[in-house]
Parts: structure tokens; C-alpha cells; sequence
């Protein structure tokens, strides 16, 4: 299941933009009242796309684990949490603002010389950098004072630490062993762009590995390899993906350890998911600040705080790459076709049906065959128009494969199955679909074409 190797353009943003609207992947929120700055809604197929991989990450975090448990922790929690844990004293970016236009930058992507002159990419002067918390705040009861005031989690791992005694104590989990948890997360970011790369609201998938603390860099390096390999398995290009590890100066406020783990969109290497070693930091913090004891006490009597080794992922922010990663313009022999490459495990539909024409038996025999298949994959059943366009329109959302049903397949029972990458046809008895389809998913790999 190759991909042919006629010319191919990976397509810029705003074909990606512009693709994902048209064909209901991502929408502009509230858009019949003109929008909101960088909220997007993930329409049918999107919220398919993120649900596919949100199910691998949890398959592959959870259930291919045996020391891996999850968790759903609330997005509100009481805000001595985010004291604990450094947010409301530390999570800020420096902020300055054009006194003209009142535009406001961060101050580490001004260049050097608007920084050195303080003057705004526009010429105007700038105001003096000063901190700004990223955390959205927000009142709970019926008595907004500062008494009542909480907020939206800026990440899902603290649910995890603060759950982490509860865990312990109702589940037979013993050091190492992880959490795992996939929830929203709220930033009040200066700067958002790129789509759905850095919004205000987002999803990530965290895992919290709890470790012996002489045993936290084995283990670092253990999740920043094993979190690489999942990208590759999910069929992103090895050449796109690199490890940037954090210089002791750039480090989190909570790390001893970072790495990043990046992949090379159309605007440039960016984060995708960020691995860190941060020691005893959460724990400590939350037992000085909650009076709880959160340590750790191994049968042969030794006590001791837990280092966490945290895998950080973006949920949405994945959802972008995939599509960037499958993105292909293909310069036909007559014609130019779109086509989403995606990895078959992730497609939101798996195998589009069609009757070839829309008389004598071959709709009913068709929707039969989809009916059957619908228990095994995701289908889709498409009646109208050439089939040609019918094609098109499967690899524009990147369905692996279409089956068409024909006259031939009532006198002898078999079909034609398309393949997306390579458009290559093959005849398959009915009887033998199931395997073939099987053989063809499985056989998929992703094309090596230069962006
Ligand atoms: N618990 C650690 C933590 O939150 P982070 O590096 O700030 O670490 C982890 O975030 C991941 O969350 C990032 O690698 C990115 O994929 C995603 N992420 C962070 N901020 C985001 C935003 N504003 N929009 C979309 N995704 C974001």
C-alpha cells in the first residue's frame, strides 16, 4: 500500500485551513456571530480524527502498559493547587504592549532590536515588560469577590498529583507506576496563530510516571524514546520529528529535565509534546501546602517522595500535525487531486462503499455489503455522482480504501477495492473482503515526500 511517486506539494496553511472548513474537519467557533479569536470546533470528521488519536494514546499509554492507570480529574479545582504547584507565582509570560496601537507582544518574540530600541514592529514605542499570568481566573458561587476565585486548569497533571495518594491507597499500583489523563486545558496566550496550534483552549494527553528518585533519569530517558517511536508507528515521517532537549536556563519552573519533542510544520520545528523530569517539585509542594502526607512507603520500610517523570503531550495541537503530515497536493496525469494520507488507524472513515450506478440491484447489494462491514470499520455509503468524484472526494479526508460495487460483482460476487496513496485497484471476492481489507490497512506506509 504505497504511495505512487508522481509530483506532490504538501500545501500550505491556508490550503490546510481551507480544507479542514470545507470538507467539516475544524470550523471557526461561534461563527455566525463573526468568530472568536482562535476558538475552533471540530465538526464530524475532526472530532473523529481526535477521537482515533486520542484512542491510540490511550491504548498505547493504558492498556499496552501494565503499571499505567488513568484518570479523569475535574477542570475546576480549589485554587490552593495552583499556589502548590507555582502557577499563580510563576506561569507568565513577559508581556509588552505598542502604547500606540495597543497590541500586545511577548517579550522573547520581539526582535533583538525592537527589544533594544522599544519601539513595536510598528515603529511605536513600547511599554517596559511586566509579567502576565497565562491562567484564566474565574469566580465560583454566587459571590464574585476574590474569596470565591478559581481557576481554569493551564494542565491536566495536576489532577493527577493531587489524586495521587487516593490512587495509591485504591488501586494495587506500586512504584514505578504511571496515571494517565486526557482532559482540557486553558491558557489566556498573547499570541495565538497557526490554527489550532496555540489556542487559549486545548487538549492534552498527560501521563505522570511516579519513580524511585536515583531511578528518574532511566526512566526520563526511557518515555522521551518510547514517546518518539509512537509518532513513527503512527506513521509520521522519521525525518520530521526531532528531540530538543531544554538548556538548564529555559527550564520550567517544576523541571530538572526537558525535552521536547518536535515536528516540522509548514511554519517551522515546533513543540509537540514536552518529556520532563520533575523530581520531587509537585509532590513536595502539594504535602507543604495541603498538610497531607504524599510519600511513598515500600514493604522493606524505606519512605520517601516520589520523582515524577511526566510525558505531555498536545492533543490538538497532534490533531494539526497529522493533517499537516497527510496534506498532499498530487499533480495528476490530466489533473490535480487532494488527498489526506492519513494513517489507515486513524482515518475517520476506514471504507467508503459505492454502487457504481444507481440502478438495477447494485444499490441494494452495495448498502448490504456496507452493513456488513459497518460492524468491523468506520464505512461510509456514497450513492451520488461519477465515481471518479466519488474517489476524490475519499482521499480529500483521507479514507484508505473504496470498494465499488458493479454489475460484474452480482454475477460473481467480487468488488473492486481502491487504495487512497497509490489509486491501484484490485478485484476481491466478496467472500474474501474482510482479510483483504485486513492485509491492505496493515500493509500501509507512509510516503516519503519532501515538504
Ligand atoms: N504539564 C506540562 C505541560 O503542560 P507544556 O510544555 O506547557 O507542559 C505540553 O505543554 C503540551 O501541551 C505542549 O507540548 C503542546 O503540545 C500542548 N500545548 C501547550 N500549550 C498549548 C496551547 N496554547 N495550544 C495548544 N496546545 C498547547
Amino acid at each position: 500500500m504505497n504511495s505512487q511517486s508522481s509530483a506532490v506539494d504538501s500545501g500550505s496553511m491556508t490550503d490546510i485551513v481551507s480544507l479542514c472548513r470545507r470538507r467539516g474537519f475544524i470550523y471557526p467557533s461561534s461563527e455566525i456571530y463573526g468568530g472568536l479569536a482562535s476558538t475552533w470546533d471540530y465538526g464530524p470528521l475532526g472530532v473523529e480524527l481526535k477521537r482515533q488519536l486520542q484512542n491510540r494514546w490511550w491504548e498505547a499509554m493504558t492498556q499496552q502498559e501494565r503499571n499505567i492507570v488513568g484518570l479523569d480529574a475535574s477542570i475546576l479545582m480549589h485554587p490552593r493547587v495552583w499556589e502548590a504547584s507555582g502557577h499563580v507565582e510563576n506561569f507568565s509570560d513577559l508581556l509588552s504592549e505598542d502604547t500606540v496601537t495597543h497590541l500586545r507582544y511577548r517579550w522573547d518574540q520581539l526582535s533583538e532590536e525592537c527589544r533594544a530600541t522599544m519601539q513595536s514592529p510598528d515603529g511605536n514605542p513600547l511599554s517596559p515588560p511586566r509579567p502576565f499570568n497565562l491562567m484564566f481566573s474565574t469566580h465560583i458561587g454566587a459571590v464574585a469577590d476574590d474569596a470565591a476565585r478559581i481557576y481554569l486548569r493551564p494542565e491536566t497533571a495536576q489532577g493527577i498529583y493531587v489524586n495521587f495518594r487516593n490512587v495509591l491507597q485504591s488501586s494495587r499500583v506500586k512504584i514505578p507506576f504511571g496515571i494517565a489523563q486526557i482532559g482540557k486545558a486553558f491558557r489566556n496566550e498573547i499570541v495565538t496563530k497557526h490554527f489550532i496550534f496555540r489556542t487559549c483552549e486545548f487538549e492534552q494527553m498527560e501521563m505522570q510516571y511516579f519513580v524511585l528518585p536515583e531511578e528518574a533519569p532511566r526512566w526520563f530517558a526511557h518515555w522521551r524514546d518510547k514517546r518518539l517511536a509512537f509518532y513513527h508507528a503512527l506513521g509520521i515521517r522519521p525525518e520530521v520529528l526531532r528531540l530538543r532537549p531544554h538548556a538548564s536556563d529555559e527550564l520550567a519552573h517544576y523541571a530538572q529535565e526537558a525535552v521536547d519533542i518536535q515536528y516540522q510544520f509548514p511554519f517551522g520545528w515546533q513543540e509537540l509534546e514536552g518529556i520532563h523530569n520533575r523530581g520531587d517539585w509537585d509532590l513536595r509542594r502539594h504535602m507543604e501546602y495541603s498538610k497531607k502526607d504524599l510519600q511513598y512507603l515500600e514493604e522493606a520500610g524505606r519512605r520517601y517522595t516520589p520523582y515524577i517523570v511526566e510525558t505531555s503531550a498536545g492533543l490538538t495541537r497532534s490533531v494539526l500535525m497529522v493533517l499537516c503530515e497527510g496534506y498532499r497536493l498530487q499533480q495528476l496525469e490530466k489533473e490535480e487531486r487532494t488527498l489526506l494520507a492519513l494513517h489507515p488507524s486513524l482515518a475517520p472513515i476506514t471504507v467508503a462503499v459505492f454502487p457504481l450506478l444507481k440502478k438495477d440491484a447494485l444499490p441494494a447489494r452495495a448498502e448490504k455489503i456496507e452493513e456488513e462491514l459497518r460492524k468491523h470499520y468506520r464505512t461510509f455509503f456514497d450513492i451520488s455522482g461519477a465515481i471518479g468524484r466519488r474517489y476524490r472526494r475519499q482521499d480529500e479526508i483521507g479514507t484508505p480504501l473504496c470498494l465499488t460495487v458493479d454489475h460484474q460483482s452480482l454475477q460473481d460476487q467480487s468488488v473492486t477495492l481502491r487504495e487512497r496513496d497509490s489509486m491501484q485497484q484490485q478485484r476481491v471476492k466478496i467472500a474474501a473482503l474482510r482479510s483483504s481489507i485486513d492485509t491492505l490497512l496493515a500493509q500501509w506506509q507512509p510516503a516519503h515526500h519532501q515538504r
